[in-house]
């Protein structure tokens, strides 16, 4: 089958990057709901993730590659997701109320170096908002369903325990995995309770927010990964391996956004505010991944996210101590194509 990706990215590419975004979110759902996403996608049908089985955070991988968090933040194409190769989808940031983001624009291309600064700040449904159009979009998606958490813009730093607790509590049921996200460059102050302290506190109060959900949840036991930005110091990691490893973490992911702009410095885009992501990031990213591996317990597993833009980037994240990878700008420059190429080569 055709790849038609070439061709819908040129159309996409000729958009405002937000709505093509939104554009995209809603022709993948009506053409899975319509049955012919497999034709735009170029992928074989099945409503489900490509068979590739690994179990991470003693949950069934059904394979390695999964969406990163803020492509679907609504939850509203998990399932077609699922079509296009995915193992997993990691759906949000979500915050306890519905937030609308940063003022636009907010999102930017920079094409030329195969990369993306966004600082959208947490636009999303709210908890709420999101549970209803999972109802939809997850009914016939048998990969693992992560859910990534956040605070609200107006909630000050000192309360943000509530906010994840409320979060974690929220999604518990519908969720495989939380991720709870504390290295978004958009929403100020945020990046600052990524210090090894803080973290021991979030990942004991969400332990004990877990022990008291599991039995009204049938004993469904729900991993809690943390994620966390690729601007941090060599010491910064160190401190947070050891934290990681001590209050036993489920899981963490290397990394989100960069706020460093050295490798696009040149580029008329350059010094938009927020994070940037692509191709300018696949390094960094495996570094911090590399040296995390290196100083946390063996036994707490690394999700790899960061300019996975082939299948190359992707087995260079696995080859550094990754058990799973994500893609989000990969998908933006690939399409659909990167996850089967990806899949061919880890
Ligand atoms: C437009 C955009 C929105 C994002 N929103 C979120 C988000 O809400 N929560 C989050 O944890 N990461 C978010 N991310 C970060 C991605 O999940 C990913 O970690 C990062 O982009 C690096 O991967 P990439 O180089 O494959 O894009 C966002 C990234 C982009 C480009």
């Amino acid at each position: 089958m055709p790849d038609l990706y070439p061709l819908a990215r040129k159309l996409l590419f000729a958009m405002d990057a937000e709505k093509a975004h939104h554009a995209t979110l809603s022709m993948m759902s009506t053409a899975k709901n319509c049955g012919f996403l497999p034709f735009v996608t170029g992928s074989s049908y099945s409503p489900n993730p490509v068979e590739s089985p690994i179990e991470v955070m003693g949950l069934k991988f059904p394979n390695r590659v999964g969406l990163a968090a803020g492509l679907d933040k609504a939850g509203t194409a998990v399932g077609a997701f699922g079509v296009v190769g995915f193992g997993h989808v990691e759906i949000g940031t979500v915050t306890p109320r519905p937030q609308p983001g940063n003022d636009k624009p907010r999102l930017f291309r920079l094409k030329e170096h195969h990369a993306i600064i966004n600082r959208m700040g947490f636009n999303n449904p709210g908890i709420d908002g999101m549970l209803k159009n999972l109802e939809q979009s997850k009914q016939d998606f048998s990969g693992i369903l992560g859910i990534n958490i956040g605070k609200n813009k107006d909630t000050p730093n000192e309360d943000y325990l509530n906010d994840y607790l409320a979060c974690f509590e929220g999604v518990y049921g519908a969720a495989d995995y939380v991720t709870a996200n504390l290295s978004s460059p958009n929403t100020a102050g945020l990046r600052d309770l990524q210090s090894a302290d803080t973290c021991r506190e979030l990942i004991t109060r969400l332990q004990q927010k877990r022990d008291e959900l599991e039995p009204e949840h049938g004993n469904k036991h729900v991993p809690i990964v943390i994620k966390i930005a690729p601007d941090l110091s060599e010491d910064a990691i160190k401190g947070l391996a050891a934290a990681f490893s001590e209050s036993k973490v489920d899981g963490v992911i290397t990394t989100n956004t960069t706020i460093d702009r050295e490798a696009v410095s040149v580029h008329e885009l350059a010094s938009e505010a927020g994070g940037l992501s692509g191709a300018p990031l696949t390094a960094k990213a495996t570094e911090i991944l590399a040296l995390l591996r290196s100083e946390m317990d063996p036994n707490i597993p690394i999700i790899g996210s960061g300019g996975v833009m082939s299948g190359t980037d992707a087995k260079a994240k696995i080859d550094a101590g990754a058990s799973l990878v994500q893609v989000y700008s990969g998908l933006i420059y690939r399409g659909p194509a990167l996850v089967k190429e990806i899949l061919k080569t880890v």
